[in-house]
């Protein structure tokens, strides 16, 4: 008897959390096609890039790496390569004729359709690129099993966004927004739970805007309402909200809902009204400052972090020093910083006082020392308190020490046993850093 020889694919992410999913599903899908993953590209039969578009670094980075397939590809001839996410949305076909050893290329809106493409270009060495885009959000129900114990897991909620912010190439990558039943998104809570799953994090590009695009469907409150009746789950955590649709339900919402996590991103892009107009957002400095204001009157302890992109065509050093106002008004908890990226296709890109790329590093480096010794700041005053922490498995970095998150979505490690992941423990926050706490289990307490 000759056994068959088990094929092995690898898949290298890049971007942002909904691509990360997205690449949890591709397992999922080609493992039931009969595939292992490896971690060790060198074994791989197919290697996918599950890519990022966001800004022009995102692209150039998955250009560099697939011109190191090349080589790889001239060794083994029978090596699959494929590209999905939003370059391969971005490129469609011509990224086949661009890149000679890529056999496939996989939209956004795809997903779904990765085992039967896998199929054609094995039997027939077709080159294939499907980049359709669907109303029908058939890829985002996708179910995946948790892999090794995971107690965390993600659930897409809607697809797309019909923000078209200035700067921003999503909404040409993703398609317009489109929203999951609610009776689908409770479904797959529901399984995720019975795998043992304690913690979902709802992803959407808006999720404040969920059920618009759906007849009769709850809005995102009451979805939250609905998710936080499912048995076993533990927390529910979201991203991305948008300041101009944050309602005044949602904040109620982190009063009334016991597993909704004291934690909103809320990205801000900058602090200057004239440049937040020009960016397309919506909302103005104040504005934004009300809602916050709203948010820590309701929910004190609430963890803020947000997201700036600095040189914005037109940004002057005053619109520049709006933001770091605001940034000390508000006293962020953390915040994800960008040199503003020219994109094809996106309103900005004909924008006219491009700001030079030296100022933009200025700018940046300036932003982020301030902003280090506010999470700093922040992080310290944890220390002596008692904070609920979900343990998600061992630390990176020992086999006798475990990590896990505050509800606030702080990283703490501490001294204890494996049997400990999935369980919500008190713990002590001993020390501060700047990217996590050190804690100390409380013996003998429940949370
Ligand atoms: N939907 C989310 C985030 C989308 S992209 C939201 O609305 O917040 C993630 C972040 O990338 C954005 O918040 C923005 O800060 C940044 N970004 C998007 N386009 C960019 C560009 N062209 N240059 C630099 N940063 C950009
Ligand atoms: Fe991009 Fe704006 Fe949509 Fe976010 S809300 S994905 S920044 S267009
Ligand atoms: Fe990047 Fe696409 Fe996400 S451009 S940020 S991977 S939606």
């Amino acid at each position: 008897m000759v056994l068959k020889k088990k094929k092995h694919c690898y898949i290298r992410t890049f971007g942002c959390q909904m691509n990360v999913h997205d690449s949890e599903q591709m397992v999922e899908l080609l493992e039931k096609g009969g595939y292992e993953t490896t971690s060790d590209m060198a074994r791989a039969d197919l290697i996918i890039v599950n890519t990022c578009s966001v800004r022009e670094k995102a692209e150039q980075k998955i250009h560099s790496f697939l011109g190191r397939l090349r080589r790889d590809k001239e060794k083994n001839p029978d090596l699959i390569i494929g590209i999905a996410g939003c370059v391969a949305q971005q490129w469609g076909r011509n990224f086949l004729d661009k890149v000679h050893h890529l056999d496939f290329v996989l939209g956004t809106h795809n997903i779904h359709r990765l085992p039967e493409i896998v199929k054609d270009v094995e039997s027939s060495r077709s080159r294939i690129a499907e980049t359709t885009f669907r109303k029908s959000v058939q890829s985002l129900g996708i179910l995946t099993i948790p892999k090794n114990g995971k107690v965390n897991a993600f659930v897409t909620i809607m697809q797309g966004c019909n923000n078209f912010c200035a700067y921003c190439i999503v909404p040409y990558l993703r398609g317009r927004e489109e929203s999951r039943k609610s009776s689908e998104i409770l479904d797959e809570i529901r399984f995720l739970a019975a795998h043992g799953v304690k913690e979902v994090t709802l992803l959407g590009q808006n999720v404040n805007s969920y059920g618009n695009t759906l007849k009769n469907e709850a809005d995102f409150s009451t979805l939250l309402a609905m998710i936080n009746g499912v048995e076993g789950i533990e927390r529910i955590r979201f991203t991305t909200s948008h300041p101009k649709d944050l309602s005044d339900e949602l904040i109620e919402s982190f009063v009334t809902l016991d597993k909704l996590c004291e934690h909103i991103h809320l990205p801000i892009q900058s602090g200057s009204d004239s440049v937040l107009k020009r960016m397309r957002r919506g909302y103005t400095s104040q504005d934004y400052l009300a809602r916050v204001e709203k948010l820590r009157a309701r929910c004190p302890d609430i963890s803020i972090t947000t997201d700036i992109i600095v040189g914005f065509p037109g940004e002057s050093d005053e619109d520049f020093q709006k933001t770091i106002d605001l940034m000390r008004k508000v006293r962020f908890d953390n915040l994800f910083s960008f040199k503003y990226s020219d994109r094809p296709g996106i309103a900005s890109e004909s924008y006219n006082d491009k700001v030079e790329e030296k100022v933009k590093s200025e700018r940046l480096s300036f932003l982020q020392n301030l902003q280090e010794t506010h999470t700093l700041e922040k992080n310290r005053g944890l220390e002596g308190k008692e904070e609920e922490v979900l343990i998600e498995g061992a630390s990176k970095g020992s086999e006798e020490e475990m990590t896990g998150r505050t509800r606030t979505n702080r990283i703490v490690n501490l001294p204890g046993e494996n049997g400990l992941t999935g369980k919500t423990v008190p713990v002590k926050i001993v020390r501060a850093y700047m990217h996590s706490l050190r804690g100390e289990l409380l013996p003998g307490r429940e949370v």
